[in-house]
């Protein structure tokens, strides 16, 4: 008999403990407490109707013989076509042999750190981060430069010293990781000067950018910037990745997403795909395609932005009258995606915070799960997106009371 296991697991995994916000969730089963924490979208805008109506289509009797068998690796040739027309829209234009459909944008996320990096490699990213693109990378056990994130994106003056400092040293970073459009977990936007300044670090350095975009079209306030990806198209480069999930925009229970890029990476993290989930359900892929062609996709998204800019109206108003400036909380204010980021005065350690507002009954994710090293430890990540109005306002009454508590 084995006794124990731990010792045959590869190096790569024996201290590898996944996701820190999903442990959490067993904090949150007492049905009084609102949680601020998930980065869920609401159902409101599912779209049930449409989809139910889509499903009997897909499931109709020629076709469901198709949705119950394999099929392409790549992505279904009718959700490749659609997801090309998407991106048109965003003045990004692609081939398939550019695209591969994932399945969702952890899945995405996965694919990059398996092809890119080896153990002890760098990863450049902003402080604080996406978490699960921390857990997706730590599998591969790699090493982080972080710069803390500024107000208009990340510290492109700070990335460029640090890649001076690794050229000298021999050990450049294999990619940068960003989330341009209303980052999680901060909501912040990078500006279309820093998106310029961090595509020429890029080709000076040799260094390839990860553009995570799930937000892109939920922006409530203030005018589109062009992503990095059609910026590095405008100068015939090939130095983005773009990653893409339809989670957020349509719904996270379809595993529905798609990264972008040159050909020959495409091609590899098709073969990646092979080895680690072969093709993403075809079921899904019909569901998606009906999404993006049958749904009416531009008004759907008139309608999330709408509904969310509303949420985030009150979420802000509502931080306002409870933070006053002698609490030391300060927030951002994000014009789009699904999270802000609120900062405590230092001795607060938000990890303790958390518990002690599960008493108070609300949640949050303490802001230590957003970074790859050296993490800080008074900030809090809000998401307004799925609870509701009523819900939202008395959340951040509770966290008031709990935080003024504290001071
Ligand atoms: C920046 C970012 N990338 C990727 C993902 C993962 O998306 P999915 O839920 O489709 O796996 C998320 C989800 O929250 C995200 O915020």
């Amino acid at each position: 008999m084995i006794k124990n296991w731990k010792d045959r697991f590869s190096e790569n995994c024996r201290a590898y403990e996944g996701y820190p916000i999903g442990k959490m969730l067993q904090y949150l089963s007492d049905p009084e407490i609102i949680s601020l924490a998930g980065g869920l979208p609401s159902p409101d805008i599912f779209q049930r109707g449409g989809f139910l109506a889509a499903s009997e289509k897909v499931l109709a009797s020629d076709s469901i013989n198709k949705v119950m068998q394999y099929s392409a690796i790549p992505g279904e040739k009718s959700l490749l076509d659609a997801v090309i027309k998407f991106l048109r829209r965003d003045s990004i234009s692609i081939a398939e042999e550019n695209l591969l459909i994932t399945t969702s944008g952890q899945h995405g996320l996965d694919l990059v750190g398996r092809l890119f990096l080896d153990p002890g490699d760098i990863v450049m990213v902003d402080r604080p981060t996406f978490a699960g693109a921390v857990v997706a990378f730590d599998l591969c056990r790699p090493k982080y430069i972080g710069l803390d994130i500024e107000k208009d994106g990340s510290d492109i003056d700070g990335f460029r010293a640090k890649l001076e400092e690794s050229k000298q040293n021999g050990a450049m970073p294999k990619f940068i990781y960003v989330v341009p459009d209303f980052q999680n977990p901060t909501g912040i936007t990078m500006s279309l000067e820093k998106r310029e300044k961090l595509l020429d670090l890029s080709h000076e350095f040799g260094v390839p950018i990860i553009e995570d975009s799930p937000y892109r079209d939920l922006r409530y306030f203030g005018d589109s910037l062009p992503s990095i990806f059609s910026l590095d198209q405008k100068r015939s480069g090939k130095n983005v990745i773009g990653l893409y999930t339809f989670s957020k925009i349509f719904c996270p229970g379809m595993r529905v997403g798609f990264n972008i890029g040159p050909a020959e990476v495409i091609k590899k993290m098709c073969n990646i795909k092979e080895g680690n989930i072969l093709n993403t359900p075809k079921y899904n892929q019909d569901m998606c395609c009906a999404y993006l062609n049958d749904m009416g996709l531009e008004s759907h998204l008139e309608n999330c932005r709408n509904y969310y800019r509303e949420k985030l109206k009150l979420f802000l108003a509502t931080m306002q009258e409870y933070f006053p400036e002698d609490t030391g909380v300060s927030w951002t204010k994000p014009e789009g995606g699904l999270f802000l980021w609120a900062t405590v005065p230092e001795h607060i350690d938000t990890e303790e915070l958390f518990f002690e507002a599960i008493k108070y009954k609300v949640a949050f994710v303490p802001g230590w799960q957003f970074y790859g090293e050296n993490p800080a430890k008074n900030h809090m990540r809000l998401n307004f997106s799925f609870s509701d109005k009523a819900q939202l306002t008395e959340a951040v009454k509770r966290l008031a009371q709990c935080i003024k508590a504290q001071l």
